[in-house]
């Protein structure tokens, strides 16, 4: 097993890729950053990643590293699959899960909580309840910032993320026909997936009630990227076309007003009559936690992709850390 786990991480780094590198010591802030080939080498390396734990679980690549996990708000997937990520190459983490526990509680910055962890690891991963934290983060960083989430803003490595899904479940993205549906203005998730998507020419579908709508700020870069997107109320006229059914929870905590919340929260619900109507090869991906958005019937269709995308997660964390950190 062992001639095995060294042959596989001498494989990871696929070092004869001209991208090999690219990514060392670099901040992860924005899916902007990433281009078609970047993308293709991400969607190598975890395809790698894959193969990897599969056979052996769990490899020595980034053994005595650290990574710190630094979370602000609440998660469940994006913490413990870098935590999971990290531990699976090698390396080890250290989190803060509950800022409330932390100095964050007596009152001290952003800024010298990251020039404290940054002393003792070597990538930090931040999730912030302010648009641009991550940005304002790698501002004063020496080491690589990655945004796992920054209020209503981005959330790059979902995105990476869901592309894998994609790719990995219907063998492309080009040519595909792809449906953002749930609450398109504060849910971070698509504002990365839609500016990724936009890159392969993909033409998208934003489904959403009208108070919810993409935000202009991504609209106009999909229009300058010459993505084509139309915006639509009801998913009844998309849903028949689409191969892929991307559903986001409506963010209770980004709204001021409850009434607001409530007038909105159930707008859609994906059910088994709903995906009677769809096609026979399609995906449904939601990033997680669902609320109300996809009935637990729907789990069992094997169209329903959710806990298959979940899974995915781990493998393109574990390209990213190795990207970030010299190693792929
Ligand atoms: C999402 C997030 O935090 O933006 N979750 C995740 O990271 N998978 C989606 C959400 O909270 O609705």
């Amino acid at each position: 097993m062992d001639t095995a786990r060294s042959a596989l991480a001498a494989s990871i780094p696929a070092l004869d890729s001209p991208m090999a590198g690219a990514f060392r010591g670099r901040h992860i802030l924005s899916i902007k950053q990433f281009d078609r080939s970047d993308l293709a080498h991400v969607m190598r390396v975890a395809h790698q990643m894959r193969v990897t734990v599969d056979l052996v679980g769990s490899i020595d690549l980034l053994k005595g590293r650290l990574l710190a996990n630094l979370f602000y708000e609440p998660s469940t997937r994006t913490s413990s699959s870098f935590n999971a990520a990290m531990k699976r190459l090698g390396g080890d983490v250290v989190s803060i899960n509950e800022v409330r526990y932390s100095s964050v509680a007596k009152g001290e910055t952003l800024a010298d909580t990251i020039r404290t962890l940054e002393s003792y690891v070597d990538v930090v991963v931040l999730r912030h309840p302010v648009v641009g934290a991550a940005a304002e983060a790698a501002s004063v960083a020496r080491k690589p910032i990655i945004n796992a989430g920054d209020g209503a803003g981005e959330h790059p490595t979902q995105a990476l993320l869901d592309l894998f899904t994609i790719t990995e479940e219907l063998g492309r993205v080009e040519g595909l026909n792809v449906t953002l549906c749930g609450d398109l203005k504060y849910g971070r998730t698509v504002h990365s997936l839609a500016r990724l998507l936009a890159l392969f020419g993909v033409p998208l579908k934003l489904v959403s009630p009208e108070s919810l709508r993409m935000p202009s700020a991504v609209r106009a870069d999909l229009t300058a990227m010459g993505a084509t997107f139309s915006e639509h109320d009801s998913l009844e006229p998309v849903l028949g076309a689409s191969d892929v059914l991307y559903v986001t929870r409506v963010q209770k905590e980004r709204f001021d007003d409850v009434a607001a919340y409530e007038a909105v929260a159930n707008a859609y619900v994906i059910n088994r009559d709903v995906m009677a109507k769809a096609k026979d090869k399609m995906i449904v991906m939601h990033p997680f936690p669902r609320v109300n958005e996809i009935t637990t019937e729907v789990d069992s269709d094997p169209r329903a992709a959710y806990f298959r995308q979940i899974e995915y997660g781990l493998y393109v964390r574990m390209a990213i850390l190795a990207m970030v950190l010299g190693r792929a």
